[in-house]
């Protein structure tokens, strides 16, 4: 949800148009966290020493690409000018305040000489105090964002600023303690030139550093203004802050909200931590907290990203979903690497080993999540409640606050997340973290909130995932939870023989995978029967529900076309009210437990002259025969079939979004890491 890419360069001189397009470029990358309208801001003039150069801010409405053209077209802008130093700061919107348009775009400013912009992510909940606040003080507003009131609040600082000798740090530290909500925030001032200050509580932000000379710690320590390092501040210098070692002074420095912007420039790292103010001046970065609490570290490691540009780009595929579709057969494998050994039958999660006692003796599981990643959760229920005997609970995070659910400290929660940084599953992490329950964190971003912030975990190693519809995250998700619940009855000798199943069913299933996508011609023409259709229901029940509300939620979000997932033993108690020869009407019917009672709903179809479109296993006539249309699937052991029939409704969720014209990878209105509750 909004995306935010700043770069400054030290003492290495760049073309202005250079830096314009690494802006372009980093947004580009974070398009898919928000695109209704996007922005930046970046050097007026090359003197550093002058002030009368206001910062140049060119928003606009759209994608990425209107904003790459607005300034290309723009004839003022000198694009050869040099900058020895410079920041240039970026953003790509998920409008949450305000329509997108390019007043509402960022960056927001404090006045009209741009004193003060800034690049925000998240939402001020108290913005209307504080606009208030600042219109008394005779500040005007132009926009309807609550992000403007940050730079005029920074603003309204620095004009009653009791020294001179402030810092550009100080004043954001104040800035950002008068605010409530969630933000990742950057700033650039003309006040303070050649310096950015950024700041996070709640939604993302990652610092990278590149460096031609090595780097002179991995440790960076923290700064803090009030409590037991007093003196640490006063004395704050080079040696408590990162500058590059033995070199002429030149570094480049990237703040963006994820990785995936950076990799291409570097793979040295920093994820700020909530509360955290990072400061680059005379090209060294110092960072700074206002006071330590008990247990929290007092530095910030420089991490080295394992992830490659190439893992990021679309390759030969026409978006980053059908992409991401086609890599599960090698996703699900890097989610098992090493963890499962397919001779002993044994699983190894290193990130529970810590905590497999408290796991045992549980009283209960919860799973919490959001959308693609709760029906993992239901995906995996049954298999869960089996493996572990114990009783397992499925919540969606919003609700699951609304309700202000019990929770105990025997509980175990799990918070199951792609971006790791869902605001609703964060704040149902919080809330059973307060409550002393065990918790377990299900991501996909490492480094990001949920994987730091719950007390043990698994990353489900799927790689990135860009486009907005997430697909290889949830057969990842789920391998995920089955190993877990593998771990959980290793020492039961009654489930051995379950457990062997499972696990071959585990190693057959890249190729199984492989089998199910050459499916995708056949999808495609079905796609050419539907796509003109207002409506579409899929059916199933079991261990195949789960896939239902996916494959339902993958056809509304990227075609915009009513879908509905349908629970077949639920079918007579109203939604067969919905069939008749016209409805498109999807069946998954496996051989597992409810077969004979998936026959009975076919029937139930049948007779309302319903024309089901079957997915079923390979020979099975006695479906077959019922169906209007019909698409053969693998078998493999019931627990793991949802993984295989989630993928046609993957892909035909692709191919009538193709045929529709819609946008595959940024369907509307929405955003791929969702920050705000
Ligand atoms: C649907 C989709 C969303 C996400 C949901 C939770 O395709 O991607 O429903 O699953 O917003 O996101 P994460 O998993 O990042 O917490």
């Amino acid at each position: 949800m909004c995306g935010i890419f700043a770069y400054l360069n030290f003492c290495v001189p760049k073309k202005r148009k250079e830096i314009l397009d690494k802006l372009i470029k980093g947004l580009q990358r974070l398009e898919y966290r928000g695109y209704d309208s996007a922005g930046i801001g970046v050097d007026g003039g090359n003197d550093i020493e002058k002030s009368e150069q206001p910062t140049i801010l060119i928003k606009k409405r759209g994608k990425v690409i209107n904003l790459q053209e607005e300034i290309q077209g723009r004839e003022d802008l000198n694009f050869d000018l040099e900058f020895d130093t410079h920041l240039g700061i970026a953003h790509t919107r998920w409008a949450t305040h305000g329509v997108p348009n390019n007043v509402n775009s960022h960056p927001q400013r404090s006045d009209t000489n741009n004193d003060f912009v800034v690049v925000h992510n998240g939402i001020i909940t108290n913005y209307k105090d504080i606009k208030k606040f600042l219109i008394g003080k005779g500040f005007e507003f132009e926009s309807d964002t609550d992000t403007e009131v940050i730079a005029k609040l920074l603003k309204y600082m620095y004009d009653t600023r009791e020294s001179d000798s402030i810092t550009f740090r100080e004043l954001v530290e104040g800035t950002v303690q008068q605010l409530e909500g969630a933000f990742a925030v950057v700033f650039k001032s003309t006040k303070y030139p050649g310096q950015a200050v950024a700041s996070r509580r709640g939604s993302p932000l990652l610092i990278g550093i590149a460096s031609k000379s090595k780097l002179s710690t991995d440790h960076i320590p923290i700064l803090y203004s009030k409590g037991n390092n007093q003196e640490a501040l006063n004395t704050a210098n080079s040696t408590s802050s990162f500058q590059p070692a033995n070199g002429d002074g030149q570094v480049e420095y990237f703040f963006a909200s994820d990785a995936s912007a950076i990799i291409e420039h570097t793979n040295r790292v920093i994820f700020m931590e909530d509360d955290d103010v990072a400061a680059v001046t005379d090209g060294c970065l110092s960072l700074h907290r206002i006071r330590r609490s008990v247990d929290e570290s007092s530095t910030r490691q420089v991490q080295t990203l394992q992830m490659e540009l190439q893992q990021i780009m679309r390759g030969n595929y026409s978006t980053f979903m059908q992409k991401e579709i086609f890599e599960q057969p090698e996703s699900v494998v890097n989610t098992m690497r090493g963890r499962i050994n397919f001779d002993a039958n044994t699983v190894h999660l290193g990130g529970l080993k810590q905590h497999i006692n408290e796991l045992k003796r549980c009283r209960r599981l919860i799973f919490i999540a959001c959308g693609t990643s709760y029906h993992s959760a239901m995906a995996t229920r049954q298999l869960m409640e089996e493996l572990t005997e114990l009783p397992v609970m499925v919540e969606l995070a919003s609700d699951f606050l609304d309700r202000k659910t019990p929770i105990f400290r025997d509980d175990v929660c799990f918070f199951i997340s792609q971006s790791g940084e869902t605001a609703d599953t964060l704040m149902a992490l919080r809330y059973c973290k307060g409550r002393g329950a065990l918790t377990v964190g299900i991501t996909n971003v490492v480094g990001s909130s949920i994987s730091r912030e719950t007390d043990c975990g698994v990353h489900i190693n799927a790689g990135p995932e860009i486009g907005v519809a997430s697909t290889k995250a949830y057969t990842s998700q789920f391998i995920a939870l089955v190993m877990f619940g593998l771990m959980m009855c290793e020492d039961r000798i009654s489930m051995q023989q379950r457990r062997a199943d499972i696990i071959k069913g585990l190693k057959e299933l890249p190729d199984k995978i492989k089998d199910v996508l050459k499916l995708d011609e056949e999808v495609h023409s079905l796609a050419q029967e539907l796509y003109q259709q207002k409506s579409v229901l899929i059916m199933g029940r079991g261990y195949n529900f789960a896939t239902c509300l996916e494959g339902a939620l993958k056809v509304k979000e990227l075609t915009y076309m009513h879908s509905e997932g349908i629970l077949a033993g639920e079918l007579k108690h109203g939604p067969l009210a919905l069939v008749d020869k016209a409805m498109p009407i999807i069946m998954i019917i496996m051989k597992d437990g409810t077969y004979t009672k998936c026959q009975n709903a076919l029937q139930q179809v049948v007779a309302r002259m319903g024309r089901p479109i079957l997915l079923c296993e390979q020979g099975d006539t006695m479906s077959q025969k019922e169906a209007h249309r019909v698409m053969e699937l693998p078998g493999i052991v019931d627990c793991l079939s949802g993984i295989l029939t989630v993928i046609p409704l993957q892909l035909l969720s692709f191919h009538i979004a193709v045929l529709k014209g819609c946008d595959v990878d940024c369907p509307r209105n929405l955003a791929k890491s969702v920050t705000v509750e």
